[in-house]
């Protein structure tokens, strides 16, 4: 019964109060119903929220993310409604506004556009185009073919280690390529941080390789595995798979990767224009829709400036959500605005799976209310670890054993 209650109440403000309703609110002349709610308001259904889980969690576990599920669908529900509400809000007023200044059979020239204008022109290079090796490589090209198959049936490390090397000689330790038929315009790391998920690895690398091929990047990839018993804390593994990278290389660009997350197509470029970049706009998990705003997670990039202006991922997030927030939170207050891949571009399937033991970061609502103190305190200048690093054909293995003492925070 509460957790319908804090759903439905979920469920009005995601509706009412987001950031996108506001705007448009505004932009009509009007004020939203939100104008009328108290501040404390959305303070309240986050700690509501928090008690719902709370009190699921102590039933059982697998009614936690459940619900961490359900809320996620609630949220992508309200934004679809919300859509169809300014679609419906737009038409009408457009018709009001033609019928009283078209008399002459002019059209009035009023902005009614309200879909996000995220649609940049989408010229690819034709077929047959050449470049030469002392050019700089073209980030359009013709190869990139847009919608790519998932293959989500599970393999063998060693059979893609094979098949890639296969057509890839000159592949280097750690997966590391770069194109020798013009000069790579990003060097880039891809980092992904895993536990228990082995067997994600290879069909990662199998659907990954040849997109970033295509792409003409240079890459390596770096898999970052936690050990020890702690809570899963996927911000400090990146933290320490981007130091662990500095040392191999001079990359510019960081992609932040999930390792169940496959991108359908390849067009989603992985280079660092535009950044801070949200790669993984649509997953079919949300009903390919934005769960909310705000939303970083998934896969996202940064460059390396970027990266150290915003002192890296926070390490105080121990067990999974929220570390994606604060990101935002970070990429916020450093004026940064992210970009996302337009219309189809960010889609992405993820391998089904569940969080096998891996617990929720109820905390993580308190934090987030003082990111920006915490930022300047928590992140890669308050990381101390001893990795183990090792060499395969298509990755770096960096193992790491994680404590909170090893990330020291001081008072904020
Ligand atoms: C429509 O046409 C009339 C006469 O030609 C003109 O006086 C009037 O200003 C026009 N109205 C608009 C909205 O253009
Ligand atoms: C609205 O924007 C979209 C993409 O930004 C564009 O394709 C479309 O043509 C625009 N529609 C109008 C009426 O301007
Ligand atoms: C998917 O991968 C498996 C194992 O590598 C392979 O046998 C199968 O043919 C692939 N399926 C498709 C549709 O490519
Ligand atoms: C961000 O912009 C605000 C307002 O323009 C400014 O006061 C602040 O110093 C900027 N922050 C950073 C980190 O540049
Ligand atoms: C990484 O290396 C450790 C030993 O150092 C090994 O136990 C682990 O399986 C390796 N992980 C991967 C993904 O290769």
């Amino acid at each position: 019964m509460t957790h319908v209650v804090v759903v439905s109440v979920l469920f009005v403000s995601v509706l009412f109060c987001s950031a996108d309703t506001l705007k448009y609110m505004q932009k009509l002349g009007a004020s939203s119903l939100c104008d009328y709610l108290p501040m404390f308001w959305k303070e309240t259904l986050l700690l509501l929220l928090q008690f719902v889980q709370k009190w699921l969690n102590s039933l059982s576990v697998s009614h936690l993310s459940t619900v961490n599920e359900y809320v996620f669908m609630v949220q992508a529900r309200g934004i679809q409604i919300r859509e169809n509400v300014k679609n419906i809000g737009a038409q009408v007023l457009e018709q009001v506004v033609r019928g009283a200044y078209s008399i002459n059979g002019t059209d009035y020239a009023y902005d009614f556009n309200v879909s996000e204008s995220d649609a940049p022109p989408t010229t690819y290079l034709p077929e047959g185009f050449t470049y030469l090796p002392s050019q700089v490589c073209p980030e359009r090209l013709h190869t990139m073919k847009g919608r790519l198959e998932v293959n989500m049936s599970e393999v063998s490390l060693e059979e893609v280690e094979r098949s890639l090397l296969e057509e890839e000689p000159n592949m280097a330790q750690g997966g590391h390529w770069k194109p020798d038929d013009c000069l790579p315009r990003w060097k880039v790391a891809i980092l992904v941080p895993f536990r228990n998920r082995h067997e994600h690895l290879p069909i990662l690398l199998r659907h990954l390789v040849p997109v970033l091929k295509k792409q003409r990047l240079q890459f390596a990839f770096y898999f970052i595995e936690q050990l020890g018993t702690e809570p899963f804390n996927r911000a400090m593994l990146f933290n320490v798979g981007y130091k662990e990278a500095m040392k191999d290389l001079d990359w510019d660009c960081l992609v932040f990767h999930d390792v169940d997350h496959l991108m359908e197509n390849d067009r989603n470029y992985y280079g660092c224009t535009d950044m801070p970049r949200h790669f993984a706009v649509k997953l079919d998990k949300y009903s390919y829709m934005l769960p909310y705003n705000e939303f970083f997670g998934g896969v996202s990039g940064l460059t390396v400036k970027q990266f150290k202006k915003i002192n890296g991922f926070p390490n105080a997030f121990w067990g999974w959500g929220g570390e994606d927030d604060d990101l935002w939170n970070r990429v916020q207050f450093a004026n940064y605005t992210v970009s996302r891949p337009h219309g189809e571009h960010g889609r992405y399937m993820s391998i089904p799976h569940h969080h096998r033991g891996e617990v929720q970061f109820l905390g993580r609502y308190s934090l987030l209310r003082h990111s920006k103190e915490r930022q300047k305190v928590d992140g890669l200048n308050n990381l101390n670890y001893s990795p183990l690093v090792s060499r395969r054909p298509l990755y770096t293995n960096i193992t790491v054993s994680l404590s909170r003492m090893l990330a020291p925070i001081a008072d904020y």
